[in-house]
């Protein structure tokens, strides 16, 4: 229910395109060969006024026996032009927009790579919606400066350049004056072009507007309707896209007068320097295909000027998306793997050790309050360990710190003797399996979100896991089995379900160290009981801390650690902790589902 609309993005400097050039630089060929396309086709664009001209004087006006012999070469000569013109442009088009397409999609692949590497302290700052408008829109905006711009750009200058130095070598008193017609023609249609453009962008933003007040509605039916609020939210959708019919007849209005303007400017113009052209042919100053030939130059030379001033505008947009996209490639991950890493001794049968070293840790968004305070703890290999604590104690925060979302400010934590962060970010991230308090299910179907823990895994590994989970028997029901779509987000399946898919995913990674945040919503007898069953299996042969909210886990568990304002307050098991009559005692009282 994103409903925001997209802000116009801002106007960058034309100095950060500079840092496209990496992404440029290994189609210099590609870039030469449009370059030389473009070149060519602008000489051709130049020269077919003069081959007019040619034709014109030489071809009809000179009476003579040579006369049908010039009026064939002449004729020859310019269709020779026009071939060259047409081979050139499709070749420039060709290579310039293989270029747009292809540095668009290197600048999508490079930044999607980049941003998935970014640890959670990226995405607490980054909405997920802007950096898909920045792969998406941003890119899109390089593609036509790439594609589009930068070859308009060269071709209207250079059409520009060599139009003017023909119009002065046609006629120097004309041009002069051809100068200051073209200045008042060109000048009031540019500004109001751009007027045109800003209602069109607005046209555009209402109807996005309407279009995500329904988004929203439509998403919500069942509570519309609860409430009655059918008519109400018609009547509004109703007011939105008035607002947008009010708009693009705005822009409608606009875009009339300024049809009506650049025609009449236009043709006055170049009636006007006919008039005085038609009298210099009189007066026998200037021949007839002079004349023609300086009103190609000119129209030339004016498409050139409107043409640069669209692209100065493209390259602006250009220039602003480029430098939130480049911002978004610098940004480092604070959490990196080493230069030269250390690796895992090999695993034992048991499962992994793991130590925690008077680790403090406080989230880099509030460095005033500890998460984690002075927190040390020692776990053998095959041990299973039960945090327990109120909610916002730091537990989450714990096994954060554990897969190096984020790294302590002080203290270490080994695993199996090695300082983690001297291992690199996938062997650590190999050595533990998780299973989240939320589980995410892809829109696959059950095989490939099993799958999903090892990529590798074969068809049987898959429902080998997926038996050790209790989850073979439900998947087995569904109407497809295996390859049942199990809907976004796991729409079609129960929480009990999804948590199970969850375990046969951390299973089918068979990992050394596996992490359990326990789902705090409650589940029917059976789920829970099936659910208990996979956690069971999967704790055999590895060390495992739980997360715990059922007492059944707790009581399994071989030592419980109480958690409270980011500091272990009480450690032992479920009897000596409940004769202590501590706090875990008060906790196991109130929160426990003994049931
Ligand atoms: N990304 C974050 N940025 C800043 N503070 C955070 C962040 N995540 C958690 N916290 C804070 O850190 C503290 C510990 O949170 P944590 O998620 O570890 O609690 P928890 O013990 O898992 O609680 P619960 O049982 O409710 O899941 C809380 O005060 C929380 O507000
Ligand atoms: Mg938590």
């Amino acid at each position: 229910m994103s409903s925001s609309v997209k802000p116009e993005p801002a106007k960058g400097s034309i100095k950060t395109l500079i840092g496209l050039l990496p992404f440029l630089q290994p189609y210099k060929r590609q870039f030469l060969l449009a370059g030389l396309a473009l070149i060519v086709a602008a000489a051709a664009t130049l020269a077919i006024p003069y081959a007019f001209k040619q034709m014109i004087d030489l071809g009809f006006g000179a009476a003579g026996s040579k006369s049908a012999s010039h009026i064939n070469l002449y004729f020859l000569a310019l269709f020779g032009v026009a071939c060259i013109l047409g081979v050139a442009t499709a070749l420039r088009f060709y290579m310039v927009s293989w270029l747009g397409e292809r540095v668009t999609a290197d600048l999508r692949s490079a930044v999607y790579a980049h941003v998935v590497t970014q640890s959670p302290q990226f995405f607490e700052t980054t909405k997920t919606g802007e950096v898909l408008s920045r792969l998406t829109t941003d890119t899109t905006l390089i593609q036509t400066l790439v594609g589009t711009s930068i070859s308009m750009a060269l071709r209207n200058g250079l059409l520009f350049i060599g139009g003017m130095v023909m119009l002065f070598i046609t006629s120097v008193k004309l041009s002069s004056i051809i100068i200051v017609m073209l200045a008042a023609v060109v000048l009031p249609i540019v500004f109001y072009g751009r007027r045109v453009r800003k209602l069109s962008r607005e046209s555009q933003d209402r109807v996005a507007d309407a279009s995500a007040l329904a988004g929203e509605i439509l998403n919500a039916m069942p509570t519309v309707q609860a409430f009655t609020h059918e008519e109400i939210e018609a009547k509004r959708f109703g007011t939105s896209v008035e607002r947008a019919f009010h708009t693009a007849m705005q822009r409608i209005r606009a875009r009339s007068v300024l049809t009506m303007m650049a025609i009449l400017l236009v043709f006055g113009a170049i009636v006007f320097v006919l008039w005085l052209g038609a009298h210099a042919v009189v007066q026998g100053t200037m021949s007839g295909g002079q004349l023609g030939q300086f009103i190609l130059y000119a129209s030339l030379v004016a498409g050139s000027i409107g043409a640069l001033s669209e692209v100065l505008g493209d390259t602006q947009r250009a220039a602003g998306a480029t430098e939130r996209l480049l911002d978004l490639l610098a940004a480092q991950s604070p959490v990196q793997s080493v230069l030269l890493p250390e690796t895992l001794p090999p695993r034992t049968a048991n499962g992994a050790a793991l130590q925690l070293d008077d680790v403090v840790f406080h989230y880099p968004s509030r460095p005033d309050s500890n998460a984690l305070m002075h927190l040390s703890l020692d776990i053998k290999p095959g041990e299973t360990i039960a945090v327990v604590g109120p909610s916002g104690a730091g537990k989450t925060t714990l096994f954060q710190l554990l897969l190096r979302f984020y790294d302590p400010q002080h203290g270490k934590i080994t695993l199996d003797g090695v300082d983690i962060r001297f291992l690199t970010l996938p062997a650590l991230r190999n050595a533990i399996g998780i299973v989240p308090q939320d589980t995410v299910i892809f829109s696959e179907n059950a095989l490939e979100n099993i799958r999903f823990g090892r990529a590798d895994a074969s068809d049987e590994e898959v429902i080998a896991a997926a038996r050790m989970a209790a989850a073979h028997e439900f998947i087995e029901r569904l109407p497809q089995g295996y390859q049942s779509f199990l809907g976004e987000r796991g729409v079609r399946l129960s929480g009990g379900q999804r948590q199970r898919i969850a375990i046969a995913r951390a299973l089918l990674k068979n990992p050394p160290l596996l992490l359990l945040d326990e789902a705090t919503s409650a589940l029917d007898a059976e789920s829970e009981r099936l659910v208990q069953v996979a956690l069971e299996a999967a704790m055999v042969g590895r060390t495992t801390l739980v997360i715990a909210h059922r007492l059944a886990t707790v009581q399994r568990a071989d030592r419980i650690v109480v958690v409270e304002h980011g500091r272990i307050v009480e450690t032992g098991t479920h009897t000596e902790l409940i004769a202590r009559n501590g706090l875990y005692a008060s906790l196991a009282a109130l929160q426990f589902n003994t049931d």
